[in-house]
């Protein structure tokens, strides 16, 4: 996939949600029962879809959602638990793993892929399978991954209006693509602004728990695949009580650094607080301190706003740095040596 490719999936990623609703979810009447939880299983862009749900089901299912990012599956899996177990090419050898393990303990398994193995044993297992369009990068396809996920939960009854809110996701992204897009210059371009602010930086990505976590750990991951550089995220209010002690010494690192917060109407008043408080601390110590808010109304909408701008944040700064933002050659590496 060249740069051209990763702009067509910023451009299109609208579209991935568009595309998966008119299908929807519909379940075997088996599937209809009582879970005692859900638990997602799958790794890096794959598993993030997971993480969206788990914050969007804290707004209003009444089991928890949790997500695995490893071979093995924590004790209380069992036949009282749903597994959605997800893997864009359904090769991840973690998640064919985990797989394998749902199976033995007896739980419920539905999975999301575009192929691979995984495939293959969920046909074989008549395990309920999600087919979605490959081809793309797993973090380009992070439409057609979560789409799935929340009709699911739709289908099942634990979420309600799910695909209303997948709407507004749709309308949201595509005001912002005209703002933020490859066509918008640099003046009236956040994205670019802030991206040129990254470069020659370090950036720190400050998100709130519940709120914006889950854009924030999108940042880093898009930052670091795409822009091929590091860059941390951490959590109000959990920050307050260690990260933010660090910004005494060295003066030399800390002028290194950019912060960047994430901003969400639906944070805790004490936590808007605490971001402001926060500023103060760091406004004289670090190079930048950039903040964005969230835009549209439902959970969704607002942690794709934050998201989708934080994707192109990725691809300028890849763009500044000169750097092709599909290739992920040190994953592809640790894949094909672990397969040797
Ligand atoms: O962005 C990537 O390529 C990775 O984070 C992958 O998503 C990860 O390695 C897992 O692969 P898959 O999504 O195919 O299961």
């Amino acid at each position: 996939m060249t740069k051209e490719k990763m702009a067509s999936y910023l451009w299109g990623l609208p579209e991935q949600f568009a595309a998966i609703l008119p299908q929807g979810v519909q379940l075997p009447p088996s599937y209809k029962r009582e879970y005692r939880h859900i638990l997602v299983s799958g790794l890096g862009g794959s598993a993030i879809g997971g993480d969206v749900l788990r914050t969007y089901a804290q707004t209003q299912a009444a089991i928890p959602v949790v997500v695995n990012r490893d071979y093995d599956l924590p004790a209380f899996i069992g036949d009282q638990s749903l597994v959605l177990v997800v893997s864009y090419s359904g090769n991840t050898e973690e998640t064919l793993g985990a797989y394998r393990q749902a199976r033995e303990k007896g739980a419920t398994l539905i999975v999301v892929t575009s192929g691979g193995k995984l495939a293959d044993w969920a046909r074989d297992d008549n395990v309920a399978v999600v087919i979605i369009p490959g081809g793309l990068s797993p973090r380009a396809a992070t439409g057609y991954l979560f789409t799935p996920l929340a009709l699911i939960l739709q289908d099942l009854g634990i979420m309600k209006g799910a695909e209303e809110d997948i709407k507004e996701v749709i309308e949201v992204l595509q005001a912002m693509r005209q703002a933020i897009g490859p066509d918008t210059p640099w003046e009236g371009n956040t994205a670019r602004q802030i991206a040129r602010d990254l470069k020659g930086r370090l950036p720190l990505i400050w998100g709130s728990t519940g709120h914006s976590e889950i854009a924030a750990l999108r940042w880093k991951t898009q930052i670091n695949e795409n822009a091929k550089c590091p860059v941390f995220y951490n959590l109000f209010p959990e920050l307050n009580h260690n990260e933010i002690v660090g910004f005494e010494v060295p003066e030399e690192i800390l002028s290194y650094i950019v912060v960047v917060m994430l901003r969400d109407p639906e944070d805790h008043i004490q936590v808007k607080k605490r971001m402001d408080i926060s500023k103060q601390i760091i406004q004289d110590k670090v190079a930048k301190i950039v903040e964005v808010d969230s835009q549209g109304q439902g959970f969704l909408a607002r942690f794709y706003s934050l998201a989708y701008l934080g994707d192109y944040v990725s691809f300028y700064l890849a763009e500044e740095y000169g750097i092709n933002p599909t290739p992920v050659a040190s994953i592809d590496f640790l894949k094909s040596e672990l397969n040797r």
